[in-house]
């Protein structure tokens, strides 16, 4: 395990330690969002990016030290096996990307309730709302039962075909039904979300969808490096209103603060990420 730090600096009192683990994770933006929201807070506490590589191996060294962490690729399904407990969204996703521990280790997906409340933010009243979803891994996972549970109708499409019709009917077991396209097609849905990785810095000029965005839609990207994606950019230049990942991101982070007790500085911490994201441009 290896320990790139975001450090305050704190002359006295007891220092609670917060971590994202993940493999890579030199690139999160995680640290800075945090630290600076717990300096703007005057909040006793630390959070780092630890780079975990066996997760089984380093989880009760973390669970004795960190008073919670944040969980990103490739742990986010393999630590669910671990905690003692899992709110019941992130049981169903089958993910957790924030833990809090205690006595006991307790499991969240905040990504839902990012990605969910930079939606709503835009559209306020997801129900009977005609959602075309692109991808089928975690993000894709945590953003479709999100919808679901909104009450809008899902539609998905994934590069791999096979992936997208195997998280069909684990979806439709688990709760509704919902439809697989075999090539994307935003015509006549109301909302489209990437929940893929392309267009994702260095790759920018990679984009999940060709054809035509129609103008009355809405489009939200998970990717926020860049903040505007090429598909973004082909939306806007379409007429389509757009939602950037930098939203998902920030709501996440800010949910993951409510979880271990703390009121989250949202503005700042979209600006401290923005400004972070700009210097790469
Ligand atoms: P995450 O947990 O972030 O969702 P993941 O589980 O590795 O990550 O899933 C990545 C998703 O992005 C998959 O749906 C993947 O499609 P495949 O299943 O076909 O691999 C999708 N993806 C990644 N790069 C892509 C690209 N260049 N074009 C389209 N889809 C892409």
């Amino acid at each position: 395990m290896t320990k790139k730090a975001g450090m305050v600096t704190h002359p006295d009192g007891e220092v609670k330690k917060y971590a994202v683990i993940g493999n890579p994770i030199k690139h999160s933006l995680s640290p800075v969002m945090h630290t600076a929201a717990f300096r703007a807070l005057g909040v006793n506490a630390t959070y780092e990016a630890l780079e975990v590589e066996n997760l089984s191996r380093a989880y009760d060294y973390l669970k004795e030290n960190y008073a919670g962490i944040n969980v990103t690729i490739p742990h986010k399904e393999t630590i669910v096996e671990l905690l003692d407990e899992k709110e019941m969204a992130a049981d169903l996703i089958g993910a957790v990307n924030c833990v809090k521990f205690g006595r006991k280790a307790m499991g969240f997906n905040t990504d839902l309730h990012g990605a969910i409340s930079a939606l709503k933010d835009v559209v306020p009243h997801l129900r009977e709302k005609n959602i075309l979803v692109l991808g089928a891994g975690g993000a894709a996972r945590a953003i479709i039962f999100g919808c679901l549970m909104e009450g809008a109708n899902v539609t998905i499409y994934n590069r791999t075909v096979r992936k997208a019709e195997a998280l069909a009917k684990e979806i439709g077991e688990k709760m509704k039904d919902i439809e697989v396209q075999r090539r994307p097609d935003p015509v006549g849905f109301d909302i489209l979300i990437n929940a893929t990785s392309a267009g994702m810095y260095p790759k920018v000029d990679e984009t999940p969808l060709t054809s035509g965005i129609p103008s009355n839609m809405v489009v939200m990207d998970i990717v926020y490096n860049p903040l505007e994606t090429r598909l973004l950019r082909k939306a806007k230049e379409a007429g389509a209103r757009t939602i950037s990942g930098l939203e998902m991101f920030v709501r996440q982070g800010a949910e993951s603060l409510r979880i271990w007790g703390y009121d989250p500085p949202v503005s700042l911490m979209r600006e401290v990420v923005t400004k972070e994201l700009m210097k790469n441009d």
